[in-house]
């Protein structure tokens, strides 16, 4: 057997589900909402602590962390060669509002096992291991999705992402500066530095796997998505005295838009997906009639040209029924079907045939920081099957040993890479 093989295979042994399943649970508490979920928004005191929590672990083993200008968060295992470009794993652990616990975190922890199984192994690579926790991927509190990602990448200025602010008026420069003040982690991170390859293992949000009783998913790439952000502007007036016909009511343009950008997205195959899932109104009164809404648009499709036809008129189709109300429309993310390495999805696809683990290819509906680094270098994804399919949910459920054996797949093709 080749010696890189006999190294993975030990790691891919010295993998431990209950430590693992031990720091989702630890994990889980940062944001816990009492109900089986948690809230941990990027950027908030939940957040931090969870990294901080991730940066002890990594402490206790000896590696050495480092942050980017964005806060990605990135945790180094040497190598034998330090000037080789280091195989790098991981995802988030910001959460949706009512997130569940493996979400992001699984990704994380996950790759984090593999270097701490290394280490209880005696396995040393010739290239490093790093372990990447990504800022703001989830987009509840600061738009857009993807974030930390989509400016260590280049697709998104540093400058932009910075000045965005959350409902409250909190901008992401403030609260990541409190961040990095409370991490105290002072070696820095150059954007696009060289990796060897990006590998992320995630549950899979949707229900394939466990209807099919596979174990494995070997995703092949990301379906597209879209970003939008619709503010309408009207007039504000009393409730009981503006006469309708009046009235520049932007909740009643806004939910004018909202219906006729769903009709204009259906779909015969049901492929499309397409989500207003916040609306702000102001100034939200019973009595007053509403004088400003800001609405988002999620659209996504596997394919880039249903992307651009659905897409692109948007705009048109919400000035349409503007009715007298000014409307302006921001697209806060456009990111194309994502193709993963064939390499990668190969070495996946061999490591789950290799342990005896079912697996399937299969396309992710949810996006992903792979899909920027898939840009940079060989980049690949792991899924495990969650109950239900359900995801961005409290109810969100993951069993010990699947999460177990997407690690170990996961392992074998870090170790393999980094071996080569
Ligand atoms: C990520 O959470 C997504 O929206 O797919
Ligand atoms: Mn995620
Ligand atoms: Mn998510």
């Amino acid at each position: 057997m080749a010696q890189s093989e006999s190294a993975a295979f030990a790691v891919v042994r010295a993998v431990s589900e209950q430590r693992l399943w031990q720091r989702h649970m630890v994990i889980a508490r940062f944001g816990a909402t009492g109900r089986g979920g948690v809230n941990r928004q990027a950027l908030t005191s939940e957040d931090i602590r969870a990294r901080k929590r991730l940066l002890a672990w990594a402490e206790a083993r000896g590696y050495e962390a480092a942050v980017d200008a964005i806060g990605n968060l990135f945790i180094r295992r040497p190598g034998r060669d330090n000037s080789a470009p280091p195989v790098v794993a991981g995802s988030h652990l910001d959460t949706q509002p009512t997130g569940g616990n493996f979400d992001g975190a699984y990704g994380v922890l996950a790759a984090l096992e593999v270097m701490e199984a290394a280490d209880d192994a005696g396995i040393a690579t010739e290239r490093a291991l790093e372990t990447v926790v990504w800022t703001n991927e989830e987009g509840a509190r600061f738009q857009p999705t993807t974030m930390g990602s989509a400016v260590f990448a280049g697709a998104l200025a540093l400058e932009a992402a910075l000045a965005t602010t959350d409902c409250a008026g909190v901008s992401v420069e403030a609260a990541l500066a409190q961040m990095l003040a409370s991490l105290g982690v002072a070696r820095r991170k150059e954007f696009r530095f060289p990796m060897t390859a990006y590998l992320e293992a995630h549950i899979e949000q949707g229900p394939l796997l466990e209807a099919q009783r596979k174990k494995i998913g070997a995703v092949t790439g990301i379906q597209g998505l879209r970003w939008f952000q619709v503010e309408v502007r009207g007039q504000e007036a009393h409730a009981g005295t503006t006469p309708l016909r009046s009235r520049r009511d932007a909740l009643a343009s806004a939910v004018a838009m909202i219906a006729a950008l769903g009709e204009s997205m259906h779909d015969e195959n049901d492929a499309v997906r397409f989500t207003v899932g916040r609306c702000e109104v102001f100034p939200n009164s019973p009595n007053t009639v509403p004088s400003r809404v800001l609405f988002t648009i999620d659209l996504r499709h596997p394919e880039r040209e249903t992307l651009a036809t659905l897409g692109d008129p948007i705009e048109a189709i919400c000035r349409a029924r503007a009715g007298g109300c000014e409307v302006k429309v921001t697209e806060t993310l456009n990111a194309a079907p994502t193709v993963f390495d064939p390499r990668i999805v190969e070495l996946v696809r061999a490591a789950a045939k290799r342990q005896n683990l079912p697996s399937i290819d299969l396309v992710s509906g949810a996006t992903h920081d792979a899909k920027f680094m898939a840009q940079l270098c060989p980049s690949g994804m792991i899924f495990v099957p969650c109950a239900g399919g359900v995801s961005h949910s409290e109810a969100e459920a993951a069993a010990p040993s699947d999460l177990a054996a997407g690690t170990r797949v996961l392992a074998e093709v870090a170790l393999k890479l980094a071996n080569s």
